[in-house]
């Protein structure tokens, strides 16, 4: 993790949670909330593609199995719903001194747009910069386990949406594109996702604890 990369800081905590389609981070939420609540630490959840009315309505046209767009369509949608994401709910959420979570981001763009569909990596960069002016989450978790646990995790779930439909080699193309960028960033912690819940619990308490002790 690494708080080293802004201008200037604003006062809150900034996390986000990664993972190819099934790697279960979802599940651990509830355990960050309750982790963050006990230590009365004042925090948002959040999620992307969504959690705006405008971001929540371009979610369900970006996942509805019957959208037809083009590549740079779907990526420049995912930049419109983290826009409005960024306007209304984290940079006020930071500034305000909370901790924010988010369900995705935009290295999800590198993985799923980038990694998995092929979108130039500059120019996602190109979109990243406009859109956040450098401002970067402080510690992402990586939820990372192989294809075909996930596959089958993803079984169990109720109907597939827009990505969750690719073919495996797609799948495939995403968990390398995240271990790539989880390699070069210092803001990254991988956590080995096929364990038992409570490792998971406890590693994620592990970099929770390092972020509130970083000054
Ligand atoms: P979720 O199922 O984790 O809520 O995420 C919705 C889907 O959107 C998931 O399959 C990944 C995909 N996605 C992208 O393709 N690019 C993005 O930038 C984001 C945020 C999500």
């Amino acid at each position: 993790m690494n708080r080293d990369h802004y201008i200037r800081r604003p006062p809150g905590r900034f996390i986000t949670l990664e993972g190819i389609d099934g790697a279960g981070k979802s599940t651990h939420i509830p355990f960050i909330r309750d982790w963050l609540a006990t230590r009365q630490i004042e925090a948002v959840f959040t999620r992307e593609p969504g959690g705006t009315p405008v971001g929540e309505r371009i979610r369900e046209l970006l996942l509805a199995v019957d959208t037809e767009a083009s590549l740079d369509t779907e990526t420049l949608l995912m930049f419109a719903s983290r826009q409005q994401l960024l306007d209304s709910v984290i940079k006020p959420a930071l500034e305000a001194g909370k901790w924010l979570v988010s369900d995705r981001f935009t290295d999800s763009t590198f993985a799923f747009q980038g990694g998995g569909r092929g979108v130039p990596h500059q120019r996602i960069q190109a979109l990243e910069q406009w859109v956040q002016q450098g401002l970067q989450p402080d510690l992402t978790i990586l939820f990372d386990l192989p294809l075909e646990v996930a596959a089958a995790r993803m079984s169990q779930g109720n109907t597939r949406d827009r990505f969750e439909r690719e073919h495996a080699d797609f799948h495939a193309r995403v968990r390398v594109a995240y271990q790539q960028r989880a390699a070069g960033q210092a803001r990254f912690v991988v956590l080995d996702a096929e364990r038992s819940i409570s490792a998971i619990q406890a590693d994620i308490a592990g970099c929770l604890q390092c972020l509130l002790d970083m000054a």
